[in-house]
């Protein structure tokens, strides 16, 4: 959903901004472009990669201490380069990078090319610019006031950057629903959609509230008011983040280093919250909202993707250890079917990134209706944090590899400190029970090391199956929604079409689709409903299916009818998901790799899907 990135200041723009676009390309690929102001404004774009569009300006001048650059996410016309951002208006008095949608633009346009404006893209975001540009001419403006005008006609999602040529020692950023961060230096000042590009250079940042423009001007200090020109004081935080976080240390990629950094995150997620010693699980967030939840009569979870996933699980665990009754809602489907809410009901909105604009959009709803929204979140000030009532924070640290691993298991892993909580508080389990259950959540952090110790094994198992075309991955309670992941990370990073399905439901229809190819993984451990999960292993090895099962240790019934198996630590059923993904993530990563496919940075994917 693209990455846009600014800079002005005392240094030369462009190494900073092609760092900065370096770390957000995860949020998007297609293109990439730059503008610097020095004299004249010079634009340079092309197609791909960020470091396509290094290699593009080779032998550019790309001087200037003042520049934004943006790399993108297509949404309204291919990606090529006429579609890259930087746009330039008409005249070429303003350049412009955007990230999100405008949705009225074809009426602009129109109105536009009735008045004479040709226009050189297809996108939405070159609309917005000639827009400002034809404030600018005809109501004699400045140009942060054609900004604020123009904005007043979006419908839409935008976080924007201007340049102007006539004010080459000034900034015009905005937004509304995409993200923008503004970095604060000794003398300079950084924009960008998060907080990556800037770590290097400030710890001291303001994080742009919808419908706000920062007016950002050499030597003088930050202004920001609102579209509808309303001064506001800006907010300044100190960021949490530091280098080591977002660089690979030794990996060859993100992807395999945040599947390795699960022992450490999911060791975070929980940290000042389990307490085995005394018997007790904590969630400062939320402690505003105790009564709230534990007189819920139900809880709907919203989310996308992955994090759907985990809202899955977390539909198992609530309704199992709290028994209160969950619902688990895309947030793209349940903004729009005019849901049942009411004053009465808690939504918890899962997101990584806290930025998905669904899952933005469901929470809007949500809130609407009265419902009390909670949220949990990774990334620490994003808009879904901001937006919600209150929450918890996984602190999984960022996850820059597209396809998401340790942000799932962190998830999981406060999902089911939540259901403790409110088990503890509603009495649904007796005290041996919950402590018996809290010592094996304080326990998992050191048997996923220890599933880490098989990605040999593993990689060996990828050898055999990385020229499938397709597979099926069957999980039963607890290891449905783990089935389900299993199968979306091959997919999404190796482009082997595979499906994750209820294990039962199998002779509902996949069963047709297995023969001696189809390689079928079975998350099958000793817990549960295993003698019935057995059956269905003797179902597909009926059919020669090839079958790769996540076993207990020591477990010998399956593993004599699985051609390979993958031993897992015995555990709590309700806590199978946090180690069953873990081989699965392994997995897919090895036969990605093989296949020479970009797991970091998936084709056609983004990481942060800021438009519905
Ligand atoms: C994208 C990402 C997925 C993620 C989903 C939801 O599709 O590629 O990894 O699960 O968005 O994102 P969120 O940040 O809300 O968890």
């Amino acid at each position: 959903m693209c990455g846009i990135v600014a800079y002005i200041g005392p240094r030369d723009a462009y190494p900073i901004l092609i760092k900065g676009l370096h770390r957000l390309e995860y949020r998007g690929y297609d293109s990439a472009g730059i503008c610097l102001l020095n004299g004249d404004m010079r634009v340079f774009k092309c197609k791909g990669k960020v470091s396509d569009l290094e290699e593009h300006v080779k032998n550019e001048d790309v001087s200037g201490t003042i520049g934004m650059a943006h790399t993108r996410w297509a949404t309204h016309g291919e990606p090529n380069q006429i579609n890259a951002h930087p746009h330039f208006s008409q005249n070429k008095t303003i350049a412009i990078i955007h990230n999100g949608i405008i949705e009225n633009y074809s009426v602009l346009r129109s109105e536009l090319k009735n008045r004479g404006y040709q226009f050189a893209s297809e996108t939405d975001t070159e609309v917005l610019g000639y827009l400002i540009e034809d404030i600018m001419i005809n109501e004699k403006v400045s140009v942060e006031d054609a900004v604020r005008i123009a904005l007043n006609q979006i419908i839409g999602a935008y976080a924007i950057v201007i340049l102007a040529k006539e004010f080459p020692d000034k900034i015009i950023a905005a937004r509304k629903g995409s993200p923008m961060v503004i970095g604060i230096g000794e003398g300079e000042y950084f924009v960008a959609s998060d907080a990556t590009p800037l770590i290097e250079y400030t710890d001291h940042v303001v994080y742009l509230n919808d419908e706000e423009i920062a007016i950002i001007e050499r030597g003088k200090d930050l202004k920001i008011k609102t579209i509808k020109n309303k001064n506001q004081t800006p907010y300044i935080q100190k960021l949490e983040l530091n280098l080591n976080e977002i660089e690979k240390g030794g990996f060859s990629h993100f992807m395999l280093k945040e599947i390795f950094e699960q022992p450490r995150s999911v060791r975070d997620s929980m940290r000042g919250r389990l307490h085995v010693e005394q018997g007790l699980v904590t969630l400062g967030g939320i402690q505003n909202y105790e009564q709230k939840l534990i007189n819920a009569k139900r809880i709907i979870i919203t989310a996308c993707g992955t994090s759907w996933h985990a809202g899955l699980v977390g539909e198992y665990l609530i309704e199992d250890l709290a028994r209160i009754p969950v619902e688990v809602e895309y947030s793209s489907e349940f903004r729009y079917r005019n849901p049942v809410l009411s004053e009465e009901d808690i939504i918890i909105a899962i997101s990584q990134s806290g930025e998905t604009a669904d899952t933005l959009a469901a929470i809007e709803l949500a809130k609407s209706k009265g419902a009390t929204v909670l949220g949990i979140c990774n990334v620490v000030g994003s808009s879904i944090a901001r937006a919600t009532d209150a929450g918890v924070y996984t602190h999984a640290g960022p996850e820059i590899g597209v396809a998401s691993t340790k942000a799932f298991t962190a998830q999981v892993a406060v999902l089911t400190l939540l259901s403790l909580f409110l088990a503890q508080k509603k009495g649904t389990l007796s005290k041996t029970r919950f402590q018996s259950i809290l010592m094996a959540l304080h326990s998992i952090p050191e048997k996923i090391e220890r599933i880490l110790l098989l990605d040999e094994k593993i990689h060996d198992i990828a050898t055999i199956y990385k020229d499938v075309t397709n597979s099926l991955y069957l999980g039963r309670g607890y290891n449905f929604p783990v089935a389900l992941e299993g199968a979306l990370k091959l997919k999404e990073i190796s482009y082997i079409h595979a499906e994750g399905y209820p294990a039962a439901e199998m002779k509902h229809g996949p069963i047709a689709l297995i023969d001696q190819f189809m390689p079928v993984v079975f998350i099958a451990p000793r817990r549960g409903i295993y003698e019935k999960v057995i059956t269905n292993i003797e179902e597909v090895k009926a059919r020669k299916g090839k079958i790769i099962a996540i076993v207990t240790e020591g477990d010998e019934t399956v593993r004599k009818l699985a051609d390979h198996s993958i031993e897992i630590p015995d555990t709590e059923e309700m806590l199978i998901p946090l180690l069953a993904t873990v081989p699965l993530q392994l997995l897919s990563y090895h036969i990605a790799v093989m296949r020479g496919c970009n797991v970091d940075q998936p084709r056609n994917l983004a990481k942060s899907v800021t438009v519905e």
